[in-house]
């Protein structure tokens, strides 16, 4: 994948990309061959071009998650950052653009109180830029970068051993996680964090279905081409001859599985042709790309306490659309 560009600050994922070629390879034949349901993994949305479409969802008026969670932050940032102990290593998931840890470390003092903060992502040229602008703007940080995929094992610099540990995971990427998926990441984030750290994370919540519905289905069509850029990305990267035309994009809500769920639907009887082998489309048909899990405070700390960690404080907007959570690690 692409992460080269600038447009990578926006990837949530920041890792959950097939590092070499031939595994987005692997996963289209694979996912374009199942018999049932025809699926694409939602990791492979952030080359250059979905990092910006992806960018521009964060601010439509329809998709209220990204605002949001920053009014969390902005309005609670005091006291989120009132429970991140003096001389801290700050850990974050997939750091990106490093907007969100800015609002914490401006609340009391933490700039300074912290022992390190440490932004993990995949994107080694984007992340030396943010650490280089932290560094300039926040002069008493220790910024020490780990270029890594944060879903896979990876190693905390040597430097933070001896200091208590935080974790920040914003944006809700975890709900684009299946549950097991979700477990794994929450228990490996235990492990590497330790006994009796911190998580500091962001959940979208449950709500009207007609919100989230308009959230994922935005009038002005950007999701749709952030969508669709996965057939333009199979067509360019993999030489496959999607007629997008031939696509439209559709999110809807699955009550039974508290998830968004996007599809690109054909809109006729077709055969696409990719890397060498004929998927035939019926009318209707559709490839499932993506899940976007909604939570209630119940059910995500319930996922929490059966993934090693205990939820010591949530916060949410006055509206509860969307909520932040520090969770603590449980003893071994
Ligand atoms: C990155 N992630 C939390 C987004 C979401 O809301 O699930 C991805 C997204 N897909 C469509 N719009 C936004």
């Amino acid at each position: 994948m692409n992460m080269h560009s600038s447009a990578a600050a926006a990837c949530p994922f920041a890792g959950k990309d097939g590092s070499a070629d031939t595994a987005f390879a692997d996963d289209v034949v694979a996912g374009l061959g199942q018999p049932e349901q025809k699926v694409l993994s939602p990791k492979y949305f952030y080359d250059a071009a979905g990092s910006a479409l992806f960018e521009q969802i964060t601010v439509l008026p329809e998709y209220y998650p990204t605002r949001t969670e920053l009014g969390i932050l902005k309005a609670r940032g005091k006291d989120i950052a009132a429970i991140i102990p003096d001389g801290a290593a700050l850990i974050e998931f997939g750091a990106g653009a490093t907007t969100k840890v800015r609002l914490l470390l401006e609340r009391g003092r933490l700039g300074r109180r912290l022992g390190a903060y440490v932004p993990v992502d995949i994107s080694g040229e984007f992340l030396a830029g943010q650490a280089r602008d932290l560094r300039h703007d926040y002069p008493a940080l220790t910024v020490l970068p780990v270029v890594a995929d944060f879903t896979t094992a990876f190693a905390l610099p040597a430097e933070v051993a001896a200091m208590p540990k935080v974790g920040f995971f914003p944006g809700s990427t975890l709900g684009n996680f299946e549950p097991d998926e979700a477990r794994a990441f929450l228990r490996s984030a235990r492990a590497l964090l330790g006994a009796g750290a911190i998580l500091i994370i962001g959940i979208d919540l449950e709500k009207d279905e007609t919100l989230l519905r308009a959230a994922y289905n935005d009038a002005a069509g950007v999701t749709a081409r952030f969508n669709l850029n996965l057939l333009v990305r199979i067509n360019r990267e993999l030489g496959g001859n999607f007629d997008l035309s031939g696509f439209t994009h559709r999110a809807v809500y699955n009550h039974e599985r508290h998830r968004i769920e996007m599809h690109l639907i054909s809109r006729k009887a077709q055969t696409v042709r990719v890397l060498g082998h004929s998927v035939p489309f019926r009318t209707g048909e559709t490839i499932h790309t993506e899940n976007s899990y909604k939570y209630s405070l119940d059910r995500f700390s319930a996922l929490a306490r059966s993934s090693g960690w205990r939820t010591q404080q949530s916060w949410t907007d006055p509206d509860a659309m969307f909520s932040v959570h520090a969770l603590r690690a449980e003893a071994d």
